[in-house]
């Protein structure tokens, strides 16, 4: 989609849509939508005193404009922003959402908009000028890779944003630019998490974290299956040994000019989890296509800090294979030694994401990055814990925790910290190695992480757990008009990039 930033009046734009807010209990329109409604003879203003308007969250209205109007645009799109008093990012992200959703609705090919809710200084207007891009976006993605049926609708192909004052406009080009990669990142993210585990597989992950490498330029390591072994990766083996497919260790070097630190992100590629010898109940297992998002959004991470020119070092890893049942899998009660020389006893073979990412944290440890992150789709007891609306957080580091929570604020990828303390070690500890892979039904995303920590070696590290958050199953009460229903939603990609610029001075 392209987008462009227009300095001129809202009047003036020549749009099939053009978007303008309102709040809810407003009494009379304000700002640019009150302008534009001068100009239509109060029409909006007469909505609102007839309820038919009430500026409720997301509410969308459209108003066709007369020929020979001085309002330039075919139709006005009133969306709602909610009770002004509750203006927040997120709001507004809502807001442009419902609203680029209605214009493909109505098979537009453009829409125009204002940036909503900055006039009085309430929210910075570069800031919603970044949600209302990604949201517009993102709102728009459909997947559509597997339908022989071409889409019913095409949604529209240009975003302009209209901005009267010149020096905002100017400083809206580079935040929309910006906006506009980071959609397009989240967008590739979520066509390899919805991907079917049969057209994404660890070789097909390898090969687009090779793309994105070889469009940028950057230096990328691929492991196979031969390499894994000479390298004693025994985990990543264990789990992939009852899969026909090879597995893959892959790492990507993105380098800053200038930059003195590196941050590593690492992800759970797990193009398929049956459970594997444990294996899982039949009923909603087809979900499990999505347990490679945490590499998928490794990938997209990489990609945006090139396409943005991040301005620090990036070390992206993933580790992916199947985890399927057959006559050679890894079972439970098997023993493993992992690269950093830990042995881990298998309870259980679905509880393979912290198998795999145990080699890929060590070897990334030794690699020695300032920090490392990790992203997995790790646990359902997270997902049971948060629910579908915050990230698990866990961290052996304080600072760049609360680094997480602040960028999960800024970002919309919220992130909810859980407690890391050693007595919950306990439930890991077994007589047959040096840890367990499961903990029990108690704390088990804690547990899960805590294994984690075993092979960090003390790098400032933290896990995020995405199980809940990485895709919106159809069963969710409420879903973000930006976030595809079902599908998955691009989590951490945002997240990581604010992370990352608030890091790189802290
Ligand atoms: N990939 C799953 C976790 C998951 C569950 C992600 C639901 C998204 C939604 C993971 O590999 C897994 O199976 N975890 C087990 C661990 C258990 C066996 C200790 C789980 O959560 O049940
Ligand atoms: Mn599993
Ligand atoms: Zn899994």
């Amino acid at each position: 989609m392209d987008v462009v930033v227009v300095h001129g009046s809202a009047a003036d734009i020549e749009t099939p849509f053009l978007v303008l807010p309102i709040f809810e209990e407003q009494a009379e329109p304000s700002g640019a939508t009150r302008m534009v409604d001068d100009l239509l003879g109060g029409e909006i203003a007469r909505l609102i005193a007839d309820n038919e308007i009430s500026g409720s969250l997301g509410e969308v209205t459209v108003l066709h404009v007369a020929g020979g109007s001085a309002v330039r645009a075919r139709r006005v799109a009133v969306v709602g922003l909610g009770k002004r008093d509750e203006l927040a990012p997120e709001n507004v992200r809502i807001a442009a959402a419902s609203a680029a959703r209605r214009a493909r609705d109505l098979r537009l090919n453009a829409l125009a908009t204002v940036v909503h809710g900055a006039d009085d200084g309430a929210l910075d207007p570069l800031e919603v000028c970044r949600v209302t891009v990604e949201a517009t976006l993102m709102a728009l993605y459909t997947y559509e890779a597997q339908r022989q049926e071409p889409p019913k609708t095409r949604p529209p192909e240009r975003l302009v944003v209209v901005e009267a004052d010149a020096d905002r406009a100017r400083g809206f080009e580079a935040v929309a630019a910006t906006a506009r990669e980071t959609a397009e990142v989240i967008n590739r993210v979520r066509d390899l998490s919805v991907a079917p585990g049969n057209v994404v597989t660890p070789a097909v992950l390898a090969e687009r974290a090779r793309e994105v490498a070889d469009r940028h330029g950057i230096e990328i390591t691929v492991f196979g299956k031969d390499e894994l072994a000479a390298k004693g990766m025994h985990a990543i083996l264990a789990v992939n040994a009852g899969s026909v497919l090879p597995p893959v260790l892959v790492s990507m070097r993105y380098t800053a000019p200038g930059a003195t630190r590196t941050l590593a992100v690492v992800g759970k590629g797990i193009t398929f989890d049956s459970g594997g010898i444990s294996i899982k109940p039949a009923e909603h297992m087809e979900f499990m296509r999505h347990d490679m998002t945490g590499a998928a959004t490794v990938i997209g991470f990489v990609d945006l800090a090139a396409r943005t020119k991040l301005p620090v070092n990036v070390l992206g890893v993933f580790a992916a294979t199947e985890n399927l049942p057959s006559g050679s899998s890894y079972k439970p009660g098997d023993v493993y030694r992992a690269y950093n020389g830990k042995t881990m006893e298998i309870v259980n073979t679905d509880a393979e994401g912290r198998v795999i990412l145990s080699d890929a944290l060590a070897w990334t440890a030794e690699q020695k990055p300032d920090a490392i992150i990790d992203l997995a789709t790790l646990t359902g007891a997270c997902q049971v814990a948060l629910g579908d609306h915050a990230t698990g957080l866990f961290s052996n580091d304080q600072r760049l925790a609360d680094l997480l929570l602040q960028a999960g604020e800024v970002s919309g990828d919220r992130c909810w910290q859980m407690p890391l303390w050693p007595v919950y070690g306990e439930q890991i500890k077994t007589s047959m190695a040096d840890v367990r892979n499961t903990g029990g039904r108690r704390a088990g995303a804690i547990t899960a992480a805590l294994f984690l920590k075993e092979f960090v070696d003390g790098t400032p590290w933290a896990h995020l757990d995405i199980a809940g958050t990485a895709y919106a199953d159809g069963e969710q009460k409420w879903v973000a008009p930006y976030n595809p229903r079902p599908g998955a939603t691009g989590v951490g990609v945002r997240l990581l990039w604010h992370f990352a610029r608030a890091w790189k001075d802290a």
